[in-house]
């Protein structure tokens, strides 16, 4: 997940989808907190917080076994190799990528199978992601934006696919909406899978991990509705 840009739902998007890919994949998820801000890290400290009363309840049961993504802090550039392709083999990574840290975000991308760069629907932006495009063809890294935070119906969201295409790199069909429960699991160490009446929410959050593995031409397990 990268964007040299702060706030624009790295960390969100990481946190979401390294449950939602270890959930599709029936496997253990490791998530690499690369931003010096510790975003992640404090989201896995956060999951000391109680649930709110119903909860849960929404869950399948093989969201419900499945371990919380693991968060491990990453503060050197040199490092982000060895992490990944330690856990590789039992995990699937997420990195979280950090704001203006130009080494870090260029090994990432290196490192990476995939480059998730999300965007809101603004213009600062769909023009702020040009110095990340370069990183990211540098790195030859499969690459692709993501939107989030759009709101359904107005000018921008339908804009931004058009004005991204520019950059030469594909746009997801997936997207994120604007919504209160990607802030409020955020808040409370959990994901939107994790929460109920957050039920729209997840079903966009499965459906960027599921175009990811159809990116990279993984099938996910059966069995793990929805
Ligand atoms: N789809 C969304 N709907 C509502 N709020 C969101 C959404 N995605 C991110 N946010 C909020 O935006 C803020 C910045 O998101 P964050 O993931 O921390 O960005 P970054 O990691 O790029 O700095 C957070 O407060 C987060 O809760
Ligand atoms: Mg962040």
């Amino acid at each position: 997940m990268l964007n040299p840009k702060g706030g624009t739902g790295k960390t969100t998007l990481a946190t979401n989808l390294a449950r939602a890919l270890g959930i599709r994949l029936g496997i253990p998820a490791l998530l690499l907190d690369t931003d010096p801000q510790g975003t992640a890290r404090d989201w896995q400290r956060a999951q000391s917080s109680p649930l709110e009363e119903g909860g849960e309840g929404r869950q399948v049961e093989s969201v419900r076994t499945l371990p919380y993504p693991e968060v491990r802090g990453v503060d050197v550039p040199g490092h982000v190799r060895r992490e990944a392709e330690a856990a590789a083999a039992r995990a699937v990574v997420v990195i979280d990528g950090a704001a203006k840290a130009e080494a870090m975000a260029a090994e990432a991308a290196k490192v990476a199978d995939l480059v998730l760069i999300p965007v809101q629907p603004s213009p600062a932006d769909i023009w702020g992601a040009s110095d990340l495009v370069r990183i990211v063809r540098a790195a030859r890294t499969p690459a692709a934006f993501v939107v989030v935070r759009q709101v359904a119906g107005t000018r921008l969201a339908e804009d931004i696919g058009p004005a991204l295409g520019g950059y030469g790199l594909p746009v997801f069909a997936a997207r994120t909406a604007q919504r209160v429960a990607y802030a409020e699991a955020l808040l409370l160490g959990r994901t939107v899978l994790d929460l109920d009446r957050a039920g729209a929410a997840a079903a966009e959050v499965l459906a960027v991990a599921d175009e990811v593995l159809t990116v990279l031409g993984v099938a996910p397990e059966a069995n793990t509705g929805p």
